[in-house]
């Protein structure tokens, strides 16, 4: 008893002596080491490495340098984490210093001058835009009250594969017209898009908006060079500054012609009753009392934000859960014994049904594990300098956090290049943002604020698709011969897209 109060004064003293020292003599930032990473080139930095699929090639580097790292790109520190602690140092422990966006030609040429959520940097601007979302568009009763919308568009959508029963089809093409018809009517009341010209209220065929929203995404996930080495940005040499000025100029016709629309609605209306998110936000235009002046184009990048996050990210979701369900065959027949048995052969599966599916959760969590969508997240900024464990991180770091290779790393899955929803049965793992390893939507101040429409929207989408169809391979096709490569985006989708037949296999009257 003695011996142990004599070594606890002993450790008490210490402390107070370290603490006395340290006041005498603070820390100094920059007494501490950057992370371990590769020596960068002059002018390109690292950026010969960053490879076709910059997060498999940061993988590979991470397997040298560690799972925080640094690296050079052009004129810019850049850091990756590539394991859930170090996300969870970045996304949580420090998220207010991380929580803005370096500035980029995409946040200024398709975005209004990063005047969208996604690209704009922390702030109030941002933080209101956020505020408006949240409250405007994905608080549960809202969510609820729009779920008529998904239900109609998903029956047609369902319909249309009925038609087409035997043939293969082009999923992604059928995915896409569904999601973009629903977020359309949810966030501006109408299509606005469709196949008849004498359409009075189409401006765009659906393919040709498909395009403009496939090359969105594309354009926002490219690594532009002038981003990096900004003394080259005038020479464009990818030529990606040119396709984004020629893709702006079609998203202002069709977003004029819809804000046009909505405004001569509400002209000269007394009281006018808010219909639809554009409505919204035009009245919060003319608001006096609003924290931050929302102008016209701060508008039309709020719409487009809307529009591209809902659709691409869920259809690129679904198109991979497809592919790797028509690989392994025996999954679909577990799906489907689980959705005749909670479901029955007599309806279709609604939103509020999801839970009673685990194997189907499963499956969403196993496909977004293995194919985030957002293979980097969306890049972070350092707004200060940070100590993070123990390294520096300058402010004007760029930080990736690399959700690819953290669902691969082999001490937190099994055989992690199988796909296998059965290790998601009966654990306790989210996607909603607090479990490190899963990361499909980010977390913190950043992530997704639609990931609640988005999941709902993938998971009972899938789970109706395996209901109602018996779905394979066109015949001259086998599982081997189907190719999992992806192609490196803003959304990591399947290189080649997938072609399949489906069967009906519910009662016709269904459909
Ligand atoms: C399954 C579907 C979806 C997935 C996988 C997804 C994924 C993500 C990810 C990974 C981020 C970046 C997080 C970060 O930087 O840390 C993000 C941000 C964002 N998403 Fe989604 N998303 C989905 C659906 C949606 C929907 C439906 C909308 C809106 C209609 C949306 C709107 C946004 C916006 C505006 C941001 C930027 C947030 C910010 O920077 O503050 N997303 N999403």
């Amino acid at each position: 008893m003695e011996s142990f109060s004599s070594w606890a004064l002993i450790v008490m003293a210490s402390l107070a002596a370290l603490a006395f020292l340290s006041k005498l003599f603070p820390f100094k930032f920059h007494q501490l080491k950057f992370p371990p990473g590769p020596k960068p080139w002059p002018i390109i930095g690292n950026l010969n490495l960053k490879g076709s699929h910059p997060p498999k090639s940061l993988h590979i580097l991470a397997q040298k340098y560690g799972p925080i790292m640094q690296l050079k790109f052009g004129s810019f520190p850049v850091v990756v984490a590539s394991s859930a602690e170090m996300a969870k140092e970045f996304l949580k422990t420090h998220d207010h210093v991380f929580a803005s966006r370096p500035k980029s030609a995409a946040g200024k040429y398709l975005s209004y001058n990063h005047h969208n959520i996604t690209w704009a940097p922390a702030g109030p601007y941002w933080r209101q835009g956020r505020k408006i979302f949240l409250s405007e568009l994905f608080n549960t009763k809202r969510l609820e009250s729009y779920q008529y919308i998904r239900v109609e568009e998903m029956r047609a959508f369902l319909s249309r594969l009925c038609t087409l029963s035997g043939k293969p089809v082009v999923l992604k093409d059928h995915l896409f017209r569904f999601t973009l018809s629903s977020m359309s009517r949810i966030i501006l009341s109408k299509k606005y898009v469709s196949d008849e010209s004498k359409h009075e209220t189409s401006i765009v065929r659906p393919e040709e908006f498909q395009e403009m929203i496939e090359e969105l995404f594309l354009l926002n996930g490219v690594f532009n060079i002038g981003d990096w080495i900004p003394w080259l940005n005038f020479l464009d040499l990818q030529g990606y500054v040119k396709r984004m000025k020629a893709l702006k100029k079609k998203f202002d016709l069709f977003l004029d012609h819809v804000f046009n629309e909505h405004k001569k609605k509400m002209e000269g209306v007394k009281d006018f009753v808010p219909m639809d998110m554009v409505d919204i936000l035009l009245q919060l235009a003319n608001d006096p009392n609003i924290d931050v002046k929302l102008t016209y184009d701060g508008i039309k990048a709020l719409t487009q934000d809307l529009l591209a996050g809902g659709v691409d990210t869920s259809v690129t979701i679904m198109e991979w859960a497809m592919a790797e369900l028509l690989k392994q065959p025996p999954l679909i027949k577990k799906a489907t014994e689980e959705l005749d048995r909670v479901i029955g052969r007599e309806k279709w599966v609604e939103e509020k049904d999801i839970p009673e599916l685990p194997y189907i959760e499963a499956i969403v969590k196993e496909t977004m594990r293995k194919h985030p969508v957002a293979g980097l997240l969306v890049p972070h900024l350092a707004l200060e300098d940070c100590d993070v464990v123990g390294y520096k991180i300058q402010k004007g770091t760029r930080v990736f956090i690399n959700t690819w290779s953290i669902g691969r790393d082999p001490s937190l899955w099994d055989a992690p290049e199988e796909f296998c929803p059965d290790r998601f049965l009966g654990k306790a793992i989210d996607v909603k943002g607090q479990n490190f390893e899963l990361l499909p939507f980010g977390s913190g101040r950043r992530m997704c604020p639609g990931y609640n429409h988005g999941l709902k929207v993938v998971s009972t989408t899938l789970a109706n698709m395996l209901h109602g169809f018996y779905c394979k391979l066109p015949d001259n096709m086998n599982c081997e011969d189907l190719s999992m490569d992806e192609i490196y985006g803003f959304a990591t989708a399947l290189k080649f897209p997938l072609i399949a037949v489906m069967e009906p296999r519910l009662p016709l009257h269904l459909y």
